[in-house]
C-alpha cells in the first residue's frame, strides 16, 4: 500500500481550496509590478560577483555566450513554469506543482531540493553581499590613504579558502621560474616560441599559449612543504601565472609570480592569525555574512510584508547600477581583450554557463505572487518571461563590457564589476556600483529568505515536515518565525564557512534539477490531463519542454563530479527523512490509511488493488469530479 502513497497526487482543487481557506491576498499586482518583483529576485550576487569567477577561470570573453546558453535554459524552463503558474495561480512553487502532477515522493524530492534553491542561495547571496560590503568599507580612507575601518582577514574568509590560499602562498614563495615562453597573438601555433619577458620596446603586447616551467629544485622544495597537496597547488599557481602573463608579456615572470603570491596573501594571513586553533584545524569564518543573514532574518521574523513599492525602489536602484555599468563602461572597452574569445573553448563557455546560471535564479519567484496578481493567468506568465528577458539582455551587455574593459585573467574575483572600474581610477563609478550592488543583493536576500519558510510551511501543512515547528506562526508577528529562524541559521552558517563557488554550484545543481522536473511535469500533464484549463499554454511544448530538460541536464553535467556527489548526498539525506518521517505523517497518506482501515477499500470504493489514489482529500473524499482535479479519469483514458 505504501508504494501507492509515493505516487499519490494532491488534487489541484484541494490546493486551490486550501489557499482560499487561508488568507486571501489583495489582487493588486499587474504585469509591470510582477516583472519588477521578478527582476528584484534575479539581479544580485550572480552578476555582481560570480561574473568574476566565471570569466576569469572558465569562459573568458566567451562569458557572453555563457549568459546566452544559461538564459536559453532558463527561458525554456520559464515557459513551462508559466503554464504551471497559470493552471494553479496560488502562492505555490515547484513543490506544489510536483505534488499535483507527479505525486508525493517527487514533490518531497523537489521540496527538499528547493532548500538548495532558496536557503543555500541565501547563503551564496549573503557571502556575495560580504564581498561588496568589504569593498564598501575599503572606500573610507584616511588622508594617508589607509583604510579607516578594517576587519581581520580571519573574520572575513571561509576556512576552505583560507587553507587553500595558505598553501598557494607558500608554494608561490618557494617556486622559481626556470623558463617562460609564449607565442605572439596572431602568429601560427607552430611559430617559434618567444622567451618571456619580451623587450620593453617590443611591439608585442599580447601573447598566447604561455608556458611557465619551474626549476626542479623549487618543485622539490614545494613537495617537501606540502607533500601530496604540492602538485595541485603548483598547478594553480602555474595556471594563474600563465593566464596573466598573456596580457603582460613585458613583465618579468618572477615579478608575476610575486603578484600571484600577493593574491593569496589574505587567506595566508587569515590562516596564520586566527586564534581559533583546534589541534591541526585552524578555523576562520566570514563574520560579515553572518551579520547580514542575522539582520535580514530578524526583519523577516518581525515581519515586513513584501511591499511592491519598496521592491520597485530597490529594482530601480539596481537596474540603474547595471545600466550605469554598461553605459559608463562602454567607452573603456578595448576590443583586443576579446581575443581569444573562448580561451578554454566550449567547455569553458559551458562551465561558465553552469556557474552564472545562478544569476538567473529567482524568476520563478514571480509564481509565488500569483495570488496577488490582478489577472494571474496572463500577468504571471508575462511577469516570469519578461523579467527573465530583460535580465538576459542586461547580463549579456555587462559581460561584454566587463570582459572588454579588463583582460579576463585580471578581472578581480571579489567585487569584479566595481573592481573593473577601479582599474581605470574611476573611484566615483566604483562607489555608485558598490552601493547599487549592495542594494541589489540585499533585495535578493530578502526574497530568498522569505521564500524558504513558505515552502517549508507548505510541506509542513501537508504533513511532510513537523507542522508544530515549520507550520508555527508567531502569535504577534504573524510570521512563520521558527521556519524563518532555522533558514536564517542555515544561511549564516553556510555563508560563513563555505566558499562562494562551492555554495553557488550546489544551488545551481539543485535548481537545475527542479527545472528539469518542472519541464517534465508540464509535458507529462499535457498527456495525462489534456483537458485541464491552461490560461497560458507553453508554446511548442513538445519542443520547449524537452529542450528545457536537455539544456538544464546539460548544464548540470558541467558542474563537476564533486558537486554531483554532494548533490547525491543531499538527496539521499532527504529520502531518509521522507521515509523516516514524511511518509508516516503525510496528510494524504494518513487519509488513505484511515479510509482503508475503516472500509477495507480505497476511497473510490474499489478494492485495494486496482485504484489509483490521486485526488484524495485529507478527509478521504474523492475529488475527481472536476476536470482540473480529475487526473484519474484522464489517466485511464490516456
Ligand atoms: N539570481 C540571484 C542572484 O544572482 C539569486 O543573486
Amino acid at each position: 500500500m505504501w508504494r501507492r502513497q509515493l505516487f499519490a497526487k494532491k488534487s489541484l482543487d484541494l490546493v486551490l481550496a486550501e489557499m482560499a481557506g487561508e488568507h486571501q491576498l489583495r489582487r493588486v499586482l499587474g504585469p509591470v509590478a510582477l516583472s519588477s518583483l521578478g527582476i528584484g529576485a534575479i539581479i544580485g550576487t550572480g552578476i555582481f560577483v560570480l561574473t568574476g569567477v566565471a570569466a576569469r577561470q572558465h569562459a573568458g570573453p566567451g562569458l557572453v555566450l555563457s549568459f546566452v546558453v544559461a538564459g536559453l535554459a532558463c527561458g525554456f524552463a520559464a515557459l513551462c513554469y508559466a503554464e504551471f503558474a497559470s493552471m494553479a495561480p496560488i502562492a505555490g512553487s515547484a513543490y506544489t506543482y510536483a505534488y499535483v502532477s507527479l505525486g508525493e515522493l517527487v514533490a518531497w524530492i523537489i521540496g527538499w531540493d528547493l532548500v538548495l534553491e532558496y536557503a543555500m542561495a541565501s547563503a551564496t547571496v549573503a557571502n556575495g553581499w560580504a564581498h561588496y560590503f568589504l569593498k564598501f568599507l575599503g572606500l573610507f580612507k584616511s588622508k594617508a590613504g589607509t583604510a579607516l575601518v578594517t576587519i581581520p582577514f580571519w573574520l572575513t574568509t571561509d576556512p576552505f579558502t583560507a587553507a587553500t590560499q595558505h598553501v598557494d602562498y607558500q608554494t608561490a614563495r618557494a617556486l622559481e621560474v626556470a623558463t617562460a615562453t609564449a607565442i605572439p597573438l596572431g602568429a601560427s601555433a607552430t611559430a617559434p616560441r618567444l622567451v618571456l619577458p619580451v623587450a620593453e620596446d617590443s611591439e608585442i603586447n599580447r601573447v598566447v599559449k604561455v608556458e611557465v616551467v619551474f626549476t626542479p629544485e623549487s618543485l622539490a622544495a614545494v613537495a617537501k612543504i606540502h607533500g601530496r597537496a604540492a602538485e595541485a597547488s603548483v598547478a594553480r599557481v602555474q595556471r594563474a601565472m600563465q593566464e596573466q602573463l598573456q596580457y603582460e608579456p613585458k613583465m618579468s615572470p618572477a615579478e608575476k609570480l610575486a603578484h600571484v603570491r600577493e593574491d593569496n596573501l589574505h587567506g595566508y594571513e587569515a590562516y596564520e592569525n586566527t586564534p581559533l586553533v583546534f589541534g591541526s584545524v585552524r578555523l576562520t569564518f566570514n563574520v560579515v555574512a553572518i551579520a547580514i543573514a542575522a539582520i535580514i532574518t530578524t526583519i523577516l521574523v518581525i515581519g515586513i510584508r513584501e511591499s511592491a513599492g519598496f521592491n520597485a525602489l530597490m529594482v530601480v536602484i539596481k537596474v540603474a547600477a547595471v545600466l550605469f555599468v554598461i553605459f559608463a563602461g562602454i567607452g573603456y572597452i578595448d576590443v583586443t581583450h576579446w581575443r581569444p574569445f573562448m580561451p578554454y573553448g566550449w567547455t569553458g563557455v559551458l562551465t561558465g554557463a553552469a556557474i552564472i546560471f545562478f544569476a538567473y535564479i529567482g524568476f520563478d519567484s514571480v509564481s509565488t505572487h500569483a495570488e496577488e496578481a490582478r489577472n494571474p493567468a496572463i500577468d504571471v506568465p508575462i511577469g516570469i518571461i519578461s523579467s527573465l528577458a530583460i535580465c538576459t539582455v542586461l547580463y549579456i551587455a555587462v559581460a561584454a563590457v566587463v570582459t572588454g574593459m579588463v583582460p579576463y585573467p585580471q578581472i578581480p574575483l571579489n567585487a569584479p564589476i566595481a573592481g573593473a572600474f577601479e582599474r581605470f581610477g574611476l573611484q566615483a563609478a566604483s562607489v555608485i556600483i558598490t552601493v547599487g550592488a549592495l542594494t541589489g543583493i540585499t533585495s535578493v536576500l530578502l526574497v530568498m529568505l522569505l521564500s524558504q519558510p513558505r515552502v517549508l510551511l507548505a510541506m509542513a501543512r501537508d504533513g511532510l515536515l513537523p507542522p508544530g515547528f515549520f507550520g508555527a506562526v508567531h502569535p504577534r508577528f504573524r510570521t512563520p518565525h521558527k521556519g524563518t529562524i532555522v533558514t536564517g541559521l542555515f544561511c549564516a552558517v553556510a555563508a560563513a564557512f563555505f566558499p562562494i563557488e562551492g555554495l553557488s554550484e550546489m544551488v545551481n545543481i539543485g535548481t537545475l534539477f527542479a527545472f528539469v522536473v518542472v519541464c517534465a511535469s508540464v509535458w507529462l500533464m499535457r498527456r495525462v490531463n489534456p483537458e485541464a484549463r491552461r490560461p497560458f499554454r507553453t508554446p511548442a511544448v513538445h519542443f520547449v519542454a524537452p529542450a528545457g530538460i536537455v539544456f538544464c541536464l546539460g548544464l548540470m553535467i558541467y558542474l563537476g563530479p564533486w558537486t554531483w556527489v554532494r548533490f547525491g548526498g543531499w538527496l539521499l539525506l532527504g529520502l531518509l527523512i521522507y521515509f523516516i518521517y514524511g511518509r508516516r505523517h503525510s496528510v494524504l497518506g494518513k487519509a488513505l490509511r484511515d479510509e482503508i482501515s475503516r472500509h477495507g477499500i480505497t476511497p473510490a470504493g474499489t478494492p485495494l488493488d486496482g485504484e489509483p489514489i490521486e485526488n484524495l482529500s485529507p478527509n478521504g473524499d474523492s475529488l475527481d469530479g472536476d476536470p482540473r482535479g480529475g487526473d484519474r479519469k484522464d489517466e485511464q483514458e490516456a
